[in-house]
């Protein structure tokens, strides 16, 4: 599986030091606070669980699920909820965790769907940001890296649903597109 990749993009150290100054900060932010952290399923949950550990805070972990449907190269960019979480959000502090945000449709929709129930709060901390990919405004508060515009795969991010468990992020050499 590694040699498929053409270069690490940001190591299992980069990455670890990344935790480490998030969850610095989600700590002093939500001090005196029990967030509701929501991870989307299922490219977040290998960073969530590393940021998570770095946070000296109450917290409670939830799912959400969420599929969007990209016809081809044609993006239609509807997102659906497939597995919503499993309590009341209602006057909570909600941090969503995600892997990268690209278009922004999936942290829209998820921000909008946790605004929509009256959360008292919802911020989002993502590992990756891919400004150039943006098509809609979703911002996030807490990130980890800004990529560059390359598909990118590894802790947490697929391609077609390989890749997840590289411990580190890189970039997929191009004959593995052609070939696979
Ligand atoms: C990927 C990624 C983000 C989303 C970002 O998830 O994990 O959740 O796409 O893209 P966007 O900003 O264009 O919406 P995907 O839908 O591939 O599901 P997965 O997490 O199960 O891989
Ligand atoms: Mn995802
Ligand atoms: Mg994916």
């Amino acid at each position: 599986m590694n040699d498929d990749i053409e270069r690490v993009l940001y190591s299992q150290s980069d990455i670890a030091d990344a935790c480490k100054r998030l969850g610095k900060q989600l700590t002093k932010d939500y001090e005196g606070k029990v967030p509701v952290v929501v991870s989307v399923l299922s490219g977040a949950v290998f960073f969530t669980t590393d940021v998570m550990r770095q946070m000296d805070t109450y917290t409670q972990l939830d799912f959400v699920d969420v599929s969007s449907y990209h016809g081809g190269t044609h993006s239609t960019g509807e997102v659906q909820l497939v597995t919503d979480i499993s309590r009341d959000v209602s006057g909570r502090d909600v941090l969503i965790i995600e892997d990268i945000v690209d278009t922004g449709r999936t942290l829209q929709f998820i921000i909008d769907l946790f605004k929509n129930r009256h959360a008292k709060s919802v911020k989002v901390c993502t590992l990756l940001d891919k400004p150039t990919g943006r098509v809609l405004e979703a911002k996030a508060d807490y990130v980890g890296f800004v990529v560059p515009d390359e598909f990118v795969v590894g802790y947490g991010l697929d391609y077609k649903g390989e890749y997840r468990n590289l411990p580190y992020v890189g970039v997929l050499k191009p004959k593995i597109y052609v070939n696979k």
